[in-house]
């Protein structure tokens, strides 16, 4: 990456600009285009006195304060008020094409009952599939422009999105046109991803063959032809696609040009891990039973792991991934919410940036780097987001954090001031008593 220690060119007329960001305590920011594991995962530039420029969508200049006022004009300044600025957030793991929420099994396992009785019970992701089937593709759309509010709010700037509540041709398709509606409609930039795998519907309970069939003869092969996802996902697990059926699916979506994600040993040590090592799938997420062979595995293929910290509290789990280990092992984890109405019903990736400290040992510019640049290339978007660089698109957060330790220790509250999308200001924090940091 260029040294973001070097002056810009000098100059005596100022270069033109559209937005300066001044005063901040940190600019923090991971940097390069790939994805970062071992002691790298930790390696964050922490820039004091510095600024950050931009023009259209882009960032053109970052550097120390004094030079880049005396190099450029902005027609707009922004002041970070001595907070922390950091990259936009990117979520690389959520379900959020959903009508209804699932309150009741919360607590039907706070009253003992575990996710996958809950689902064998015919609830689970079968009663959102009614929700689904049930609405229009438009009232899908308001559901999602409402949550993607919610995730801006919250600093997050880039969400994948995966269907999976349809499970039917039409469906899963007015499931994918409703990411893409809301993608065009509303800042956040959203990743669609096909999970057509997510579970059998109840029209083939009794023919899980069937539905594989009609996924590679028909859902897949329509999903390509619309261009309405970049990835194929499938919930590898024992009581919904086994290792056979999941290895039939993922080589029929790479062969139609998806990119691969699975929901890998997650609730069981299935050898999900070593599926996605095999496919060389861009992502293998969850991996609480991961073993020692499936983590050597993904370490090898390059495959990204996207672990969600809050899943196993929000379903009362014991197990959990060990982060820790994976990261000492070089693999380049993200981290994720998984935001869904069954297993965890979370938006804020600080919340998550926070438990990956406190469940797995992360440390903050760990979980930083987890959550941004590794999270980007999971998806494919290494090179336009996840750091702040000359030539990223400008998607950043203007925290009151102090300082950046305050990214893990500080919980359950929104640090969020502002966020800048692609250049624009799109979300600003209402203050309801005095500003300042504390
Ligand atoms: O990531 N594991 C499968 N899918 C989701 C849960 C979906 C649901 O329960 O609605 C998950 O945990
Ligand atoms: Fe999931």
């Amino acid at each position: 990456m260029r040294n973001m220690a070097e002056p810009a060119t000098p100059s005596k007329t100022p270069q033109q600009a559209d937005l300066m960001v001044v005063g901040a305590s940190e600019i923090v920011t991971a940097s390069g285009t790939q994805a970062l594991g071992g002691k790298a995962l930790d390696r964050v530039h922490i820039l004091r006195d510095a600024a950050l420029v931009v023009a259209g969508e882009r960032i053109v200049a970052i550097g120390p304060e004094r030079e880049i006022q005396s190099q450029w004009q902005a027609t707009r300044t922004l002041d970070a008020g001595g907070g922390v600025v950091i990259p936009g957030l990117v979520d690389a793991h959520t379900h959020p094409v959903f009508l209804g929420t699932r309150e009741g099994e919360f607590e039907d396992r706070l009253r003992g009952k575990t996710y996958l009785e809950i689902a064998q019970a015919g609830g689970g992701i079968l009663s959102s599939l009614r929700g689904v089937r049930e609405s229009s593709q438009a009232e899908l759309v308001q559901a999602l422009l409402i949550r993607m509010d919610r995730f801006l709010a919250l600093g997050t700037t880039t969400v994948e999105a995966k269907s999976g509540y349809g499970l039917s041709v039409a469906d899963e398709i007015k499931s994918l046109e409703a990411i893409r509606e809301a993608n065009a409609r509303h800042p956040v930039d959203l990743v669609p991803t096909f999970l057509g795998a997510h579970d059998f519907p109840p029209e083939f309970r009794s023919d899980h063959a069937g539905y594989v069939e009609l996924l590679c003869r028909e859902m897949l092969p329509e999903v390509a032809r619309l261009g309405l996802a970049e990835y194929f996902d499938v919930f590898t697990e024992g009581h919904v696609f086994g290792i056979e059926d999941s290895r039939r699916l993922l080589e029929r979506a790479r062969e139609l040009g998806f990119g691969l994600r699975l929901h890998a040993d997650q609730l069981t040590a299935l050898g999900g891990a070593q599926l996605a090592a095999e496919m060389h799938a861009a992502s293998a997420d969850h991996l609480e039973h991961v073993t020692p062979s499936g983590m050597q595995a993904l370490g090898q293929a390059g495959v990204v792991p996207v672990l969600c910290p809050l899943v196993p509290i929000f379903l009362r789990q014991d197990q959990e991934a060990p982060g820790r280990r994976m990261a000492d092992a070089g693999l380049p984890i993200a981290l994720a919410t998984d935001f869904n109405p069954g297993s965890c019903y979370a938006m804020s990736l600080f919340e998550v940036l926070s438990f990956g400290a406190l469940r797995y040992g992360l440390m903050a510019g760990e979980a930083l780097t987890a959550a941004t640049l590794n999270a980007a290339c999971s998806l494919g978007r290494g090179s336009s987001v996840g750091t702040l660089e000359v030539g990223k698109l400008a998607d950043l957060v203007l925290t009151d954090l102090p300082n950046h330790h305050h990214l893990t220790y500080e919980l359950a509250r929104s640090p969020v001031q502002s966020v800048i999308k692609r250049g624009k200001l799109v979300y600003r924090a209402a203050h309801v008593a005095r500003e300042g940091l504390a």
